[in-house]
């Protein structure tokens, strides 16, 4: 195994700011059909694409403190992680690959199954999540190792019996990150990890927020001259095959898995938490790009109050498990 590449350093957390409405209601509805379709266009690239085009959204500390600050108060995260580490099922001595393991939400539940002997190999490609995981989750069985989930196949010397992935696959080249993780997985260990039902169903908005981007993208068009990125403006993107179940079970069964356990899974979240987790910088960024925060969260504060909804929303999710055939060699 290789030396820890973060050392657990001292974040000062902020509180997120709250930022005030004031604004006048108008009528918002051809503004937003207008802007909708570009706007998704873009949002699909940029979500698949960040990691490869230099546009680092997962990069930047106050990103990162926030995303640790929304993943330890509300259960998302933890509850996602927990259902995967249940179809990884490690022994209590394994070591667990936890690939792209932002701030340690998902760590944390590894490290809960596992025994005194047990070790978690936390891997992700960005230095501030890193940075706050390896401050919050203080454990000597974790070792934690900036890379790229794709490039992980060069960076163990010893396999891995298990490897989870919670909330995050869709970023990652998947073809080639199922062919990473078989060169590190040992014959018969599991690899596991989630995709939101809206990427597999390819919607326009994969986070199902209803009528909330619309009416946020109309706000900000009106308050603040906002216009979606225009093929020209937008970061350019790598074309990738989109995801899809039977994307995904061939590239699985290119790198030698075989797909054990395909399961929908849904969790309740409250409208305090999805507004919460909102506010974590990156996620108003792929709907406003350009914006700057503080009026990103002035829009979003006004499109709550405009839209409203139901007390809870349910994220659906579909979990795969796939176990490590015979070594090809
Ligand atoms: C939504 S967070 C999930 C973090 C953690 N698993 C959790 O449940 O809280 C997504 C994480 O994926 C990481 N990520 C995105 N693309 C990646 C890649 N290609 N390789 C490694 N990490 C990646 C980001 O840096 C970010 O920390």
């Amino acid at each position: 195994m290789l030396e820890p590449r973060v050392a657990a350093s001292t974040i000062t957390d902020k509180s997120i700011e709250r930022q005030l409405g004031g604004l006048t209601n108008v009528s918002l509805r051809s503004c937003c059909r207008k802007a909708r379709a570009r706007t998704s266009m873009w949002w699909d690239k940029r979500m698949s694409s960040s990691a490869r085009t230099g546009t680092d959204l997962w990069g930047e500390d106050d990103n990162a403190v926030r995303y640790g600050e929304f993943a330890r108060r509300y259960p998302g995260y933890s509850e996602t992680s927990r259902d995967l580490v249940a179809l990884a099922s490690p022994a209590r001595d394994a070591t667990v690959l936890d690939l792209a393991c932002g701030t340690g939400a998902t760590t944390v539940e590894i490290l809960s199954v596992l025994g005194p002997d047990g070790k978690v190999v936390a891997v992700d490609k960005s230095p501030a999540m890193l940075r706050v995981a390896a401050g919050s989750v203080r454990d000597r069985r974790v070792q934690w190792v900036q890379a790229a989930a794709e490039d992980v196949g060069g960076l163990l010397s010893a396999p891995v019996d298990a490897a989870v992935c919670n909330s995050a696959i869709w970023q990652t080249d998947l073809a080639a990150t199922a062919v990473a993780v078989r060169s590190v997985l040992a014959t018969g260990g599991r690899f596991v990890f989630n995709v939101g039902l809206g990427f597999l169903e390819q919607l326009d908005d994969p986070n199902q927020l209803g009528d909330l981007p619309g009416v946020m993208r109309a706000i900000a068009a009106r308050d603040y001259g906002w216009t979606p990125p225009t093929a020209r403006t937008a970061p350019a993107a790598r074309p990738r095959t989109r995801l899809s179940r039977e994307a995904i079970t061939r590239w699985l069964g290119e790198a030698g898995f075989e797909i054990e356990t395909v399961e929908e899974l849904s969790y309740e979240e409250s409208l305090e938490a999805q507004q919460a987790w909102l506010a974590v910088p990156i996620f108003t960024t792929m709907y406003l790009p350009g914006l700057p925060y503080r009026e990103r969260m002035r829009v979003l504060e006004e499109a709550y109050a405009q839209v409203g909804g139901d007390k809870t929303q349910t994220g659906r999710w579909v979990a795969f498990a796939a176990t490590a055939g015979p070594d090809r060699l």
